[in-house]
């Protein structure tokens, strides 16, 4: 039975008996109700290592469109459990808590670029998936960092285009295209905090370390990285090179990641730039991934709460630019 105060907290906050290993019990209910646990990059080190699957944005929604279990459980943030959803239906889709959101998509308000369609009329929409479902519902396409170039490209050169909502990224699209997208203002409070500053002390401090940044990055940061792309890009590169040290600007999550694949080599976490305004939390953390512990996810598998729904009328037309993204890319 859920309870009244876990709708009013958004997860089912229920005390675990002392001594459940919880990394087990989460296994056997998985294995008993045919659930499959995904886990983002940026997940605390203890979700990743309990998950059947870590990936970027792209390759969990790859994960949830060809899975055939029962029940997906998204340990990420909650855009991502609802392109799940989208992605299967007749699925049930449980967020182990639901104030797991996300600064960027929360830049971008369905109705907000409903008025801006409006006043640009014969320009196609190309959204980055960290978006809310209203919002890919009134997109053409869907982009992730690690294929936005390639779903760009794929459009003829003098096509109309919005981009958005991440300015950091459409700008560097349209670096990369030769494209001139008109670009949403919208931003990641964790990748804005990374700054060029930090990145040249650490580069004196390790003058041979390659530089890693999210293309959710400023301009200045993006142009000092050796290597830049989505958290999956990161990851390959460092496997597949022989660097042995890497300073890296994107949320620390993916670290745990990085370190398992490449034992013998060495990370380096850029530090956030913290000033004046700076909002959510003071570090190169993001807190609505943090928000997943084993406890939640425990719960959530327990009690079957709490499940992540879209909207029927806005997932037939939210779900045409996800699918249409997995066809290009
Ligand atoms: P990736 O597509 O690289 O996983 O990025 C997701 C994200 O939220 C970055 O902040
Ligand atoms: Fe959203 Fe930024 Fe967190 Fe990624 S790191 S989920 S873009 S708030």
């Amino acid at each position: 039975m859920v309870k009244k105060e876990w709708i009013e907290k958004g997860y089912a906050d229920e005390p675990v008996e002392e001594g459940t290993d919880l990394r087990k019990e989460i296994r056997r209910m998985c294995a008993e109700k045919n659930a499959v646990l995904l886990a983002h990059y940026y997940t605390p080190r203890e979700v990743q290592e309990c998950a059947d699957f870590i990936g970027d944005s792209l390759a969990l929604a790859r994960k949830a469109a060809a899975t055939d279990a029962d029940i997906i459980v998204m340990c990420g943030v909650h855009f991502m459990a609802e392109t799940c959803k989208l992605l299967s239906p007749e699925k049930k889709v449980f967020a182990p808590d639901l104030n797991a959101g996300c600064s960027l998509a929360d830049s971008c308000r369905a109705e907000d670029l409903k008025r801006f369609k409006e006043e640009h009329p014969g320009y196609k929409v190309v959204s980055y998936v960290n978006t809310t479902a209203a919002v890919k519902a009134l997109t053409d396409v869907v982009v992730t960092s690690g294929n936005a170039k390639k779903v760009i490209d794929s459009f003829p050169k003098d096509e109309k285009i919005i981009f958005g909502p991440d300015h950091n990224l459409g700008s560097y699209i349209n670096s990369v295209t030769g494209r001139d997208m008109l670009l949403w203002n919208g931003g990641c409070h964790v990748h804005e905090k990374f700054s060029v500053e930090a990145i040249t002390q650490l580069k004196k401090e390790h003058p041979g370390a390659v530089v890693m940044a999210h293309l959710e990055c400023k301009g200045p940061v993006l142009a000092v990285a050796d290597v830049k792309g989505s958290t999956a890009v990161m990851l390959k590169y460092a496997m597949e090179h022989d660097g042995k040290e890497y300073i890296v600007a994107t949320e620390s999550g993916i670290l745990h990641e990085l370190q398992r694949q490449c034992p013998d080599k060495t990370f380096y976490p850029v530090p956030p730039e913290v000033g004046e305004g700076t909002v959510g939390c003071m570090c190169n953390e993001c807190e609505y991934m943090k928000m997943n512990t084993l406890r939640k996810i425990y719960n959530t598998l327990r009690y079957e709460w709490p499940e992540v729904s879209v909207d029927e009328a806005v997932a037939r037309d939210a779900v045409k630019p996800i699918e249409r993204m997995l066809e290009l890319s």
